[in-house]
């Protein structure tokens, strides 16, 4: 393969409320379906963030977009475009905790809208929320399921959905579109064609944030056959190489009991690389963006079931210290956007928890002191699973109504 189509150059999102369509069109876009855990597939929901790596492709003889090859029009050569990778986000409103973790790797986004109900849904516009929070700009909004309504209501809702943009100032494309029928997916990959390139920095020291992780090995497998640990994320900055030294941050909780109760601390892991792939292509040294895979030297059985989602990679000694004190700005929306009621939000108060997402990690902080600035809040608090605290993060932030965590805002950390 051509060797700058090695890697995908942007992660996109697909991002919207429960149940419009996002994993199907991202079947759609890349033949795979991301929805595999046993819980998704019973409830058709999905849970943990899904990923496919997609390479576009142009047919040479009518110029059809996929990426499939031969092309599906006319049977003809494809020529290879671009190498992207796509992050499925789950739309159920109790799980927008990973939602937000998962916009934190995100560099541009498909906001998938349903035709066939009234628009906004309320994760229709917290999603989108949040990833202004992210600062994510480049956003391509799908109108999905228009076999399943009238020429007119498409209009309708298409509409709509123009003006709610252009009251935030926006102007993204908006592409109808029939997942399910497979109509307009090309146009879609026209877009995604039209997505800037997000600036790599590969001389920073590596920084790769660690989504899922697992135990690759079947059951059974023999102590001397089994592989170590894998680390499934992005890579935000840097280069990682096949043999780096590598440590692992927050790393191992370790629980101990006292009398004062569980007190948890924990220990960073050191490993090595010992290889690199993204989707099926082994790297020897691979650059940001992109779904990667890192085989670890690490007992699996520290990797399995997502034991180490949320924690931060980087080369060994070359990542700050955790902590469990936080200070950030917070920036608070008027309304809560993603419940039915779009009640106003109260300021923020001593002694509240706030659920934050930092980076891929999820944690609860205590506020200890806050402050009110002329347009956030200046808040100090303590965090029950501590942080890598990495300049620039930026945070999403939740508070909790009758036990479900709503985005109220965002936040810059001070560190
Ligand atoms: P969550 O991940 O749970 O938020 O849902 P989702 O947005 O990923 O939706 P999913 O792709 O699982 O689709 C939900 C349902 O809508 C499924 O039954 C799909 O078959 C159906 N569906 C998706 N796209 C279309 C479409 O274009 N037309 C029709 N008629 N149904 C569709
Ligand atoms: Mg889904």
């Amino acid at each position: 393969m051509e060797k700058d189509l090695l890697q995908p150059d942007i992660n996109i999102g697909l991002v919207g409320h429960i149940d419009h369509g996002k994993t199907t069109l991202l079947w759609r876009l890349s033949g795979k379906w991301a929805d595999v855990h046993s819980e998704e597939l019973k409830r058709g929901i999905t849970i943990k963030l899904g990923y496919a790596n997609v390479i576009i492709r142009r047919c040479k003889k009518c110029g059809y977009l996929s990426y499939k090859q031969p092309c599906p029009k006319c049977n003809s050569e494809m020529e290879n475009l671009r190498h992207v990778s796509f992050i499925d986000a789950p739309g159920h409103k109790m799980l927008m905790a990973s939602m937000l973790g998962g916009s934190a790797v995100m560099n541009a986004a498909i906001l998938v809208i349903a035709a066939n109900e009234p628009f906004p849904q309320p994760q229709t516009k917290e999603h989108f929320f949040a990833l202004n929070a992210r600062k994510i700009k480049d956003i391509i909004v799908v109108q999905n399921k228009i076999d399943l309504v009238s020429k007119e209501e498409a209009l309708n809702q298409y509409k709509k959905i123009k003006e709610f943009f252009e009251s935030y100032n926006l102007h993204p494309p908006i592409i109808p579109c029939s997942a399910q029928q497979e109509i307009n997916i090309d146009l879609i990959f026209e877009e995604i064609l039209k997505l800037p390139k997000p600036l790599k920095d590969t001389t920073s020291n590596p920084i790769f944030l660690v989504i899922r992780s697992f135990d690759v090995n079947k059951p059974g497998t023999k102590i001397e056959n089994l592989v170590g640990g894998v680390l499934g994320g992005v890579l935000k900055k840097g280069k990682l190489k096949v043999g780096d030294e590598i440590e692992i941050k927050p790393g191992l909780a370790i629980v101990k009991e006292t009398k004062q109760g569980k007190q948890v601390s924990y220990k960073t892991i050191y490993s090595k690389i010992l290889s690199l792939k993204t989707e099926n292509i082994s790297l020897k040294e691979a650059l940001p963006f992109g779904n990667l895979a890192i085989q670890t030297s690490l007992d699996p059985s520290l990797t399995k079931a997502d034991g180490l989602a949320g924690c931060v990679v980087g080369l060994k000694g070359k990542l700050p210290e955790i902590t469990n004190k936080i200070k950030f700005k917070a920036y608070l929306f008027e309304k809560i956007v993603g419940a039915e009621k779009e009640e106003a939000i109260e300021d923020l108060k001593i002694n509240e928890m706030l659920l934050l997402s930092i980076n891929t990690s999820v944690t609860v902080a205590k506020i200890r002191n806050v402050k009110k600035e002329k347009d956030f809040f200046l808040v100090e608090g303590d965090l029950t699973i501590p942080i890598v605290p990495l300049k620039d993060s930026n945070i999403g932030i939740a508070r909790n109504y009758g036990g479900q965590w709503r985005l109220i805002g965002w936040g810059e950390l001070i560190t």
